[in-house]
């Protein structure tokens, strides 16, 4: 892919999530969102729509003209694609993967297992993996090789949330949403044990 000077102005300004305030998750209406363990939100609905839209953007522009194919990891990433494919401005399609993650523990165990794999072959296609999160990066590296590997015509990621300071691996998603603490977050497609994915914002959970 080459260089853009959208998505390289976009890289350098990745917005660092972090509350100014404790504050706690804001009330909904709905009983089953209300949990004790839910703690700050780290980034707001606002924020999240705002920052899908500059990263669809970036990407509109990086790929014009090309036939451009999104995978979506399964589960957590379906909130963040849904709404980032629908803001490009591109004809692309999409495929989604299942990889095994931490089940109901909150440490990434680096065993990566594919639970269900894409449903056409990518050769010559190009790919941007859709992800919720980069933890440790341990997932994303083994997807990479494995999807490298299927010989794509180019392969990047654009991952809605970044912990830099738990990666373990030498990779950078070529797009990212936010930078976010090392903590454990849930909302917008995340879950802890499945849970809490309905919430439209991405909050810390306190244990
Ligand atoms: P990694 O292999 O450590 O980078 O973890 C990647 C996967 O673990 C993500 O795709 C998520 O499914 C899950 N994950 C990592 N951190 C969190 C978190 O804070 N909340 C919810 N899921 C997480
Ligand atoms: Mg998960």
């Amino acid at each position: 892919m080459p260089p853009s000077g959208i998505a390289d102005a976009l890289h350098r300004l990745i917005p660092r999530a972090a509350p100014a305030t404790p504050s706690h998750a804001p009330n909904h209406s709905t009983n089953f969102l209300v949990s004790p363990n839910l703690g700050e939100v780290l980034v707001g609905p606002d924020e999240l729509k705002r920052r899908v839209r500059e990263l669809a953007e970036a990407v509109t522009a990086d790929y014009a003209g090309k036939d451009l194919l999104l995978i979506g990891v399964l589960k957590g990433a379906i909130f963040f694609l849904a709404d980032f494919m629908r803001e490009l401005d591109l004809d692309c399609e999409v495929d989604f993967m299942a990889i095994s993650s931490y089940g109901s523990s909150t440490r990434s165990s680096g065993v990566v297992r594919i639970l269900k794999d894409l449903d056409a072959a990518i050769e010559g296609r190009h790919v941007l993996i859709v992800e919720d999160i980069v933890d440790s990066g341990l997932t994303l590296q083994y997807l990479l090789r494995n999807l490298a590997g299927r010989k794509p015509e180019s392969l990047e990621v654009c991952a809605l949330l970044l912990k830099p300071s738990n990666s373990q691996v030498p990779l950078t998603p070529r797009y990212v949403g936010f930078e976010i603490p090392d903590r454990f977050v849930v909302g917008y497609g995340l879950d802890h044990a499945e849970r809490y994915r309905a919430l439209p914002y991405v909050a810390a959970l306190d244990e």
